[in-house]
């Protein structure tokens, strides 16, 4: 404790590791000259009035998501620390600067630093961009709005973004039974209006409403209902790109007379809904967003002996991407730096997402300045019970979320509903809370505790929570009052851990099967588990690699892969699979063009590459093979198919040594004519000169 508060006053406040670690800290700020600063407040926040109804003092809960590449750390996240409050450390890990004799005689000068220190905080190198601020009003942050903004259906495919989860079909599936639920509960209610609105928020590849479209039709064709025809899907996101590439890739093409496109702003989405759809705003029946809301603003918080205290992160640029001659704007200027920092890695692409180093530390912080300050949720005494009484407690403060719900629900019908997928950040938690990245995008989970007890404060709102959340993505509904009890059960019931396990077992039993050998069994597992996701290109995929790989039945897998890529004909590993399936019934023309298709779609993926190098090394184009093979291997910087690209381009090599010496052959025969050699050409001549 004394610790604390004495490491506190030296140190300005700040927190970046434990105690120790505050020490040099603050030995660290005053030689660097960085004392206290006023902190910038996040960018573009306003308060949000009316939206705060009724006291907010609910509490948390937990994250396929999870993984991903987390920003290059110099620093750590964690929170003010427990671990070292005994005392003992301090005195253990902060030795006198001696040096030291060891028995062979070698001299070894003590660390500098504490190995708390060195530890938590790693160490600080690279161009300093910007110093300590909020992560809203960060380098990162504005860089990631970019990425978002740019963003175009490549971010997908190319597998940057993993899209998987959410658009496989099944997430699709579980939104049409609920919708429909909703249109059933609506007539016997005798309120179905004559159009309903279904709008997607943040729709990325546009995938989830093909494949909700997709299956809406084929339920309301087979019941006669005209669910389908009574539709109309609004696609929406912040990036203009993507939803350009929406109408280029053509993943809308069966359903384009349904479909309606809204460009969003990063807030008030709710405005430009109006003015592009003005009949549809408090008229949406099913609203979804999926990966969306974690893209909003946030800030990590930290409670540690009841005072609260708020990340804020310092960003540097790796030192190597500094060319001579080059110098980034003042440190004050985030905005003028990230302009700068984005044409600097124009000419190196490679280094795009990997950039940035980014230290982070915990300042104290008065909760009255923080947005949304009576959404904070103070962690009750059980939140910390056990060993660590006095942990500090981190808690993710999602409070750009909490601004997207009330809009929300304000754009729904009075029984409308919103069901988002995302993965879910339990808080609060005595573990660090991390940043997650994808390309260049800042994410950190979402706080659904936090949203609940937002929206259980509002009078006219319900809240549908699964009985157990899955492991990998999770769910919440937020209904307005007059949805029907029943729709808001069938989302606990859709969403649950055992729902999901119950679809999903088949599937994962049946890859097991065929990895252990039992083909037979494995057959009857693919088939009952498409049974149960007739709509899932993901899992036609592994049926089809079965067939096509382990089975080796190539027509089967060839009308497989065609059913899959009706589903989904953006992945390229579809098209790969469809291309395997052509060239190994020795249709080269039909598979070079399924594997430029793969190419197109991800062109830096070594995979489509080296397909379409077996298909010229097949037709005696051992050239364009080599040169395809290299660029593959220029692209798999991993190394995971070196092996077999090494071993093609020898055969390839092969290929071309024996043309070469046939070449060679064929040229020495055809100079072995009389006049070919001196022997031959002198007794010719004279042959000649005696006739
Ligand atoms: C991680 S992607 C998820 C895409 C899609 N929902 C999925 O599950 O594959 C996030 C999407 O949200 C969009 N987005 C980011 N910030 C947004 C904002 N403030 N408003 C609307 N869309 C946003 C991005 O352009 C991108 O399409």
């Amino acid at each position: 404790m004394g610790v604390v508060g004495a490491a506190l006053g030296a140190s300005s406040g700040r927190y970046s590791g434990g105690a120790e670690a505050r020490v040099g800290q603050a030995h660290k700020c005053t030689s660097s000259g960085l004392g206290p600063r006023e902190v910038p407040r996040a960018r573009g926040w306003r308060p949000l009035g009316g939206l705060l109804r009724g006291s907010l003092q609910r509490r948390a809960r937990p994250g396929e998501r999870g993984g991903g590449r987390s920003l290059e750390w110099a620093g750590s996240s964690r929170g003010p620390r427990d671990d070292v409050r005994s005392g003992m450390s301090m005195t253990l890990t902060e030795p006198t600067p001696v040096l030291t004799e060891t028995p062979m005689g070698a001299t070894l000068m003590p660390p500098r630093r504490s190995i708390s220190d060195l530890v938590t905080r790693g160490t600080s190198t690279g161009v300093l961009l910007q110093d300590l601020t909020t992560i809203s009003s960060s380098i990162p942050w504005l860089r990631a709005q970019r990425y978002w903004a740019d963003a175009g259906l490549h971010v997908f495919t190319s597998g940057e973004v993993p899209y998987g989860a959410t658009n496989s079909g099944e997430p699709s599936r579980k939104a049409v039974e609920m919708y429909v639920a909703s249109l059933r509960a609506a007539e016997q209610a005798g309120c179905r209006e004559a159009s309903s609105y279904v709008l997607e928020l943040g729709t990325g590849c546009g995938l989830f409403a093909k494949l909700f479209l997709d299956q809406l039709r084929a339920r309301s064709d087979a019941a006669g209902n005209r669910d389908y025809e009574r539709t109309t899907y609004i696609v929406a996101d912040y990036s203009k790109g993507l939803l350009e590439d929406t109408r280029k890739s053509g993943v809308f093409a069966a359903h384009e007379e349904r479909v309606r496109r809204v460009h969003l702003p990063t807030r008030d989405w709710r405005a430009a809904l109006a003015a592009a759809l003005p009949e549809a705003v408090g008229a949406i029946r099913a609203i979804h967003a999926n990966y969306l809301l974690d893209s909003l603003p946030f800030t990590i918080l930290s409670w540690f002996e009841g005072r609260l205290f708020e990340v804020r992160i310092r960003t540097r640029l790796r030192e190597e991407l500094l060319r001579p001659g080059m110098s980034p704007p003042p440190v004050t200027d985030a905005l003028a730096s990230e302009s700068w920092l984005a044409e600097v890695l124009e000419s190196t692409p490679e280094s795009a997402h990997t950039a940035l180093r980014i230290e982070a530390e915990y300042l104290p912080v008065e909760r009255a300045s923080l947005p949304l300050p009576e959404l904070i949720p103070r962690p009750t005494p059980t939140a910390a019970t056990d060993s660590a009484a006095h942990a500090s407690l981190q808690v993710l403060h999602g409070y750009g979320a909490i601004e997207f719900l009330d809009e929300v629900l304000g754009a729904l019908r009075a029984d409308g509903y919103f069901v988002t997928m995302d993965y879910n950040c339990p808080c609060p938690r005595k573990e660090p809370i991390e940043f997650q990245s994808y390309g260049s995008s800042v994410a950190s989970g979402v706080n659904f505790a936090q949203l609940e007890a937002f929206a259980r404060a509002r009078p006219d709102c319900q809240v549908g929570v699964p009985t157990e959340d899955p492991t990998f993505l999770q769910a919440r509904c937020f209904a307005r009052g007059g949805a029907p009890t029943e729709v808001i059960q069938l989302f606990g019931a859709l969403y649950s851990k055992e729902a999901e396990e119950r679809i999903e077992a088949a599937h994962r039993s049946a890859k097991e099967l065929a990895r252990e050998k039992y083909y037979e069994a494995a057959r009857w597992k693919f088939e009952e588990a498409y049974r149960l996701q007739p709509f899932n290109w993901n899992l036609l995929h592994s049926i089809g690699s079965f067939l096509e790989n382990t089975l080796r039945e190539h027509d089967a897998a060839l009308e497989v892969a065609k059913r899959a890529l009706l589903l989904n004909h953006l992945s390229p590993e579809l098209w790969n699979l469809l291309g395997d399936c052509h060239y190994n019934l020795d249709d080269t023309v039909a598979a070079e063009q399924a594997y430029l298709q793969a190419v197109r779609l991800s062109p830096c993926n070594p995979r489509g590459h080296a397909n379409l190098a077996y298909v010229f090394l097949r037709r005696g184009d051992a050239a364009e093979a080599l040169r395809l093979i290299g660029h593959a291997l220029a692209l798999d910087r991993l190394g995971e198919i070196r092996e077999e690209l090494l071993g093609k381009q020898a055969e390839a090599l092969q290929v071309r040594r024996e043309h070469a010496l046939r070449h060679k052959n064929y040229e020495m025969t055809s100079r072995s004519g009389y006049h070919a050699l001196p022997g031959r050409v002198f007794a010719a001549h004279s042959t000649h000169g005696r006739a």
